[in-house]
């Protein structure tokens, strides 16, 4: 018999979720999990969305179109227009399943294998499974916890720079870092494509979830100026705690890309029929949801960065949005940890799970001491989880030193 290929082996796990058998374990043995691991929003979803699904009456549940469903591209171009870019058109759409699909289209439209992304690490994760998929060499630009994992200068990108790069890829706000660039940030990125004459791709998944009163600064404010080159990736999960809808969206006014992008689309058929029809009633979410929302973030950020501030040795920058942050411990290898606290480790019946932050790097033996927390939890339960954290750390490090010495 034949072999699978090796380029599937190639593949990474995600770090996210590599750790589940682990934590369904722990749950089977009646073991409450707190998840700190994935960014999945447990603010309910809209009630004009699950109204919407519960009116359903199309019988068959035909395929979509594969632009996407005409009412949903009419509301997604409203929600742009409201946004304050009047110009966008259902033509510079395409609706994805999620915004995953949109990372993987957009690295197939601009790359051939062996072509580079540049991007910035520590990344959100997929970007690393997409590009091994496609054979495309991301080419990571570190930032660091001392700068906030704000951009380092224009230089030290441009170094990075040859006749292979293809793209720049920034997620802003970003994941894993919470981190929101500035404008002077964009701007230099703008200025970077535009001297090599490289596609921008801004990953703005997480756009309404800024802190502090600082303003998102999105990629779309340059997109006419720079019409073929900028690529906007989008996705309903987040925005709208639809996470399980698989909804996502595409913005360009390269019409070439798009035409690609729309062949590839049809190969797939569409994004789901229900899922879009529920979704076209984005412009009914009142204002007040979003503003309970972010009020309930900031507050979560508040609290998990006060909590993981005060226990000894672990280091965080405060995150500026989304709802991540990298976290580093005093310990050597984050993934043993992470794994301990589900196998080994509980206080009064409960642990945590996070996500070991190695993953969030390209660039091999990097974050091997940090994890990814995500603040997706009500605020009782988060303070639970800061807790559970401070004591499983204290006991991991008690237990790794003594094993330590007892073999010496
Ligand atoms: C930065 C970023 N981009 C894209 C996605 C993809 O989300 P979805 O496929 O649910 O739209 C995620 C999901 O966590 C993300 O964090």
């Amino acid at each position: 018999m034949k072999n699978i290929s090796q380029r599937i082996s190639l593949v990474p796990a995600s770090p996210i979720r590599k750790l589940v058998p682990f934590a369904v374990e722990a749950k089977k043995q009646g073991v409450t999990v707190y998840h700190l691991n994935i960014g999945d929003p447990d603010i309910k979803t809209p009630d004009v969305f699950i109204k919407s699904l519960q009116n359903w009456k199309r019988n068959p549940i035909s395929y979509g179109q594969s632009q996407g469903d005409p009412e949903f591209l009419e509301g997604l171009k409203n929600y742009y227009h409201k946004l304050g870019y009047p110009f966008i058109q259902i033509a510079h759409i395409q609706v994805t399943s999620g915004g995953s699909e949109a990372i993987g289209l957009t690295f197939f439209a601009v790359c051939e294998p062996g072509d580079e992304v540049l991007t910035f690490e520590p990344l959100y994760t997929n970007y690393n499974s997409y590009a091994t998929i496609q054979g495309i060499s991301l080419v990571p630009v570190l930032t660091k916890p001392d700068t906030g994992f704000h951009l380092p200068k224009k230089i030290e990108i441009e170094e990075k720079i040859n006749k292979r790069t293809k793209a720049i890829l920034i997620c802003n706000p970003n994941n894993p870092t919470g981190t929101v660039y500035t404008r002077d940030e964009i701007e230099m990125l703008v200025k970077i494509a535009q001297k090599h004459g490289l596609f921008l791709i801004a990953d703005e998944v997480y756009r309404d979830f800024v802190y502090d009163g600082n303003k998102h600064v999105s990629l779309l404010d340059y997109i006419e100026k720079m019409p073929n080159q900028i690529i906007v990736l989008d996705s309903m999960s987040k925005r709208y705690s639809l996470c399980g809808a698989r909804l996502g969206m595409l913005i360009s006014l390269n019409a070439d890309l798009m035409a690609g992008i729309l062949r590839i689309a049809q190969s797939r058929l569409s994004a789901g029929l229900i899922d879009q029809a529920m979704a076209s009633h984005l412009m009914e979410v009142p204002s007040s949801f979003f503003k309970e929302v972010h009020k309930e973030y900031q507050n979560r950020r508040d609290i998990l960065f006060e909590g993981l501030s005060k226990i000894p040795r672990v280091t965080l920058e405060k995150p500026e949005g989304a709802f991540y942050c990298i976290v580093g411990l005093p310990v050597l290898n984050a993934e043993d940890f992470c794994k301990w606290l589900l196998t080994d480790y509980r206080l009064h019946n409960e642990t945590v799970m996070l996500a070991p932050a190695s993953g969030f790097y390209s660039s091999l033996g990097k974050g091997k001491n940090e994890v990814r927390i995500a603040y997706v939890l009500k605020i009782s339960s988060l303070k639970k989880a800061i807790t559970i954290l401070k004591n499983g750390l204290i006991k991991y490090l008690h237990t790794k030193n003594t094993r330590l010495q007892t073999r010496k």
